[in-house]
């Protein structure tokens, strides 16, 4: 992806003139952003183009460089190297411009512990500019949008985390930005509030709000991200949609259940004869997958599989997983580490 402006598109061969006026200008294009710490290179030269309205995800493991990145872009940390603009305004000679579009989760809105989510709502609205009235009726809508009205007089200390996740969105979107950033707005959530964030997170992009959405989940990159960037030890190994990502590992897994788990054994020899690739064993003791990249090979193991008397109970094709993608990718697989969703719990 390049940037356009007015003044070079009407050089640009007719073919791609035409593209160009087709995609609205992106929303965020880096260059090369870097940052070190120390000895870290937690940022190591990344490149970005995010298109507007839209989810993008930022998808790694721990320490990858995902919160450092969106802290750059959101101009509250200097880049070492490289440069971004944020709708057109430079990131570091138009801070301010970038900062009056952007939003982020639980840094320039920050909700207080000892007040009502009410309380913090108003008050973000007074300090946005709100006169006193707009400002009550702006936290009742959005209490009620996060459905946070049974709450809405109790502190938020004494929030669950679902409730409170809601409220740090609610917070951010008091002025509603065009650009929000969230940085692992799931992390520790059960799965009900985690589904209620993401139907947040859906709402605000059919308003019109782009996000910029880092995860460890696999999951919700693939559920709600329009293109992921796969981000580890600081640069950007894959970028595309969940569908190209998973299509650029090659194939899909197959899986195959048999009627007798004492047959796997045998199974896995013909079925690693005839695929071409290792087998994995599933924890259920009838059932293997393998990662295939010809399924016509699939339909000659099958059949090798019948031959040799060995019944199946039934088999399923699919695209591979996002973790899969990543295990491909590193080398190594994606680790949603246990202490991190404790330490978001407690
Ligand atoms: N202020 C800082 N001082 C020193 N090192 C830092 C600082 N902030 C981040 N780092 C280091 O930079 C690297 C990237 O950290 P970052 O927080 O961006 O990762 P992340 O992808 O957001 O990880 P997580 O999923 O755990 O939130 C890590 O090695 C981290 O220890
Ligand atoms: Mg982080």
């Amino acid at each position: 992806m390049h940037s356009h402006n007015s003044t070079t598109t009407d050089q640009l061969p007719a073919e791609q003139f035409n593209k160009a006026r087709q995609e609205p200008s992106p929303a965020i294009v880096a260059h090369n952003l870097v940052k070190v710490f120390g000895e870290t290179r937690a940022v190591d030269g990344v490149d970005l183009s995010i298109p507007k309205g839209k989810v993008y995800g930022f998808l790694g493991p721990n320490g990858a460089g995902k919160t450092t990145t969106i802290r750059m872009l959101a101009t509250l940390l200097q880049p070492d190297e490289g440069n971004a603009t944020v709708f057109g305004h430079d990131l570091i000679k138009e801070a301010d411009a970038v900062r009056s579009r952007i939003s982020l989760t639980g840094q320039f809105a920050s909700v207080d512990d000892d007040m009502t989510g009410m309380e913090n709502l108003t008050l973000i609205a007074r300090l946005l500019g709100y006169q006193r009235k707009q400002a009550a009726v702006r936290a009742a809508e959005l209490l009620q949008a996060f459905d946070l009205e049974a709450a809405a007089n109790r502190q938020v200390k004494k929030y669950s985390g679902g409730m409170r996740r809601r409220i740090d969105i609610a917070a951010s979107i008091v002025n509603s930005p065009e650009l929000l950033f969230l940085d692992e707005p799931t992390t520790g959530l059960d799965p009900r509030s985690r589904n209620q964030v993401w139907d947040i997170i859906r709402a605000l992009v059919s308003n019109g709000t782009t996000i910029l959405l880092t995860t460890q989940y696999l999951e919700e990159a693939d559920q709600l991200a329009d293109r992921i960037a796969v981000i580890d030890k600081g640069k950007i190994i894959a970028e595309g949609t969940a569908g190209e990502l998973k299509r650029s590992i090659g194939g899909g897994s197959l899986h195959v259940r048999l009627l007798e788990p004492e047959h796997r054994s045998p199974a896995e020899q013909i079925l690693a004869k005839n695929l071409d690739s290792p087998i994995r064993l599933d924890s259920d003791p009838a059932a293997l997958s393998a990662q295939v990249n010809d399924t016509k090979k699939v339909i000659a193991a099958l059949g090798e599989l019948e031959k040799a008397g060995i019944h199946i109970a039934g088999f399923s094709m699919g695209q591979p997983s996002l973790d899969e993608v990543f295990l491909k990718l590193t080398g190594e697989p994606a680790h949603h580490t246990e202490e991190n969703e404790e330490m978001a719990n407690g």
